[in-house]
């Protein structure tokens, strides 16, 4: 490939709209070092249709980024680093329980649940999860009782293989437990931009995740008061990225089978479990490092956090490698004491 190619003049688009040899630490909240060949940002379909043809043409790799709160950023990332500036949010249809929304990409995911309750209710408990609705999908956020799943209708986007617009129902999206068909088949082949949701006109809040059971005696709760409830949780344990870098938790909740869960149980009677279906039991990763002397200690520059021992933190100076220095230090030791696997929750961009 010719660098006289990769001239973003070749776009057809603005100088505004792309940018070269982008530095990318103010675009993931670990605020790890990494630059991006190309950097793009989308302001309408046609726009990004016109990015799309530009690459393809070109033979560059492409990777969406939203707000970079749940990647490992790789030092170079070549070819096209691509954003949704779209941000409209547009009320579809209503059927007097239900409110359908379709929302862009590019909006902010505490604006839109703080912008939800104008039609509807079900995302309060998804408060303050940093990041995009574009991103929201993919691992299928989920907080205190609640998964975006819950109120998803569709996905809407362009796969790149196909080169065609899909639409995604919530069932084609195979939502799980931090996962959802984006991360497998259809990994890094879906732009997805726009999400369409599904609100209910009731207010029927999901209050059994312990902090929050108080809040069941109070017959007048509001979707504001419950937001705020949440907001206030959150900041007690999370640190901010913009002060305190992190990705939230670093590992998932390890799922394991009933048995294995049952035998831990007898050895370690104290350790939270949280039953599933299908005889499964999910585990509490941060309990579990914190067992075994990872609170609060860290490697070079990255850390576990004092307060919850599952977020990863760094000091603004981190490299990817000392990231996964840690990584595998606290692997290793989860898995010597508890014989448990812990699966890293952020993936790797570039
Ligand atoms: P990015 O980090 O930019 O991207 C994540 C992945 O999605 C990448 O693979 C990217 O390529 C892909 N992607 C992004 N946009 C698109 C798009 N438009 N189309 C296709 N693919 C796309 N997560 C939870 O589930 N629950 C929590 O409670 C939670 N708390 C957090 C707290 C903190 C302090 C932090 C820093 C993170 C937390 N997270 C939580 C993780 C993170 O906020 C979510 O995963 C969020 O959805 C990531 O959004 P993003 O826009 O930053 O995505
Ligand atoms: N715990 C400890 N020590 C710690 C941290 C936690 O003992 O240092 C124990 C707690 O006492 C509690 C249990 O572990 O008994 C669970 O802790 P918490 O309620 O704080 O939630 P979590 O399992 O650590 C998960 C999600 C969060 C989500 C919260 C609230 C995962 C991987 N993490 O954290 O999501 O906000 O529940 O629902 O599922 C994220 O995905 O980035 C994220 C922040």
């Amino acid at each position: 490939m010719s660098s006289v190619l990769r001239k973003p003049v070749r776009l057809g688009l603005t100088p505004s709209d792309i940018h070269t040899n982008t530095d990318l630490r103010l675009h993931n909240t670990l605020s790890l070092p990494a630059k991006a060949e190309f950097f793009a940002t989308f302001h309408s379909v046609p726009e990004l249709l016109s990015i799309l043809r530009w690459t393809e043409q070109h033979e560059l790799p492409l990777r969406i980024l939203g707000g970079g709160s749940n990647v490992l950023m790789r030092p170079l990332v070549s070819g096209v680093v691509l954003r949704s500036g779209m941000r409209a949010i547009q009320p579809l249809n209503n059927d007097g329980s239900h409110c359908w929304v379709a929302v862009d990409a590019g909006v902010n995911w505490h604006d839109w649940v703080v912008a939800s309750r104008t039609w509807g209710f079900g995302l309060e408990n998804l408060a303050l999860i940093p990041g995009t609705v574009g991103a929201s999908p993919i691992q299928n956020i989920g907080a205190y009782g609640v998964e975006v799943a819950d109120c998803i209708e569709h996905v809407e986007g362009i796969q790149r293989s196909t080169q065609q617009w899909h639409r995604w129902s919530a069932n084609d999206c195979r939502f799980g437990y931090r996962d959802s068909l984006f991360k497998h088949e259809l990994a890094d082949d879906v732009i997805i931009t726009r999400v369409v949701f599904r609100l209910s006109k009731h207010f029927q809040p999901t209050l059994s995740y312990g902090p929050l059971q108080s809040l069941q005696e109070q017959h007048d709760l509001t979707p504001e008061q419950l937001v705020d409830a949440i907001c206030r949780i959150r900041r007690s344990k999370l640190p901010d990225p913009a002060s305190i870098p992190n990705a939230g938790s670093f590992f998932k909740n390890p799922l394991v089978s009933n048995q294995v869960a049952q035998s831990l149980l007898q050895q370690y009677p104290t350790m939270p479990v949280y039953w599933q279906p299908n005889n499964q039991a999910k585990l509490a990763a941060g309990w579990l490092i914190e067992q075994v002397g990872w609170r609060g200690r860290g490697l070079s520059h990255a850390k576990m956090h004092d307060q919850q021992a599952l977020v990863l933190t760094t000091d603004g100076n981190a490299s990817l490698a000392d990231v996964e220095a840690l990584q595998v230090a606290v692997q290793g030791a989860v898995m010597s004491q508890f014989s448990v696997t812990l699966e890293p929750e952020p993936q790797y961009f570039g």
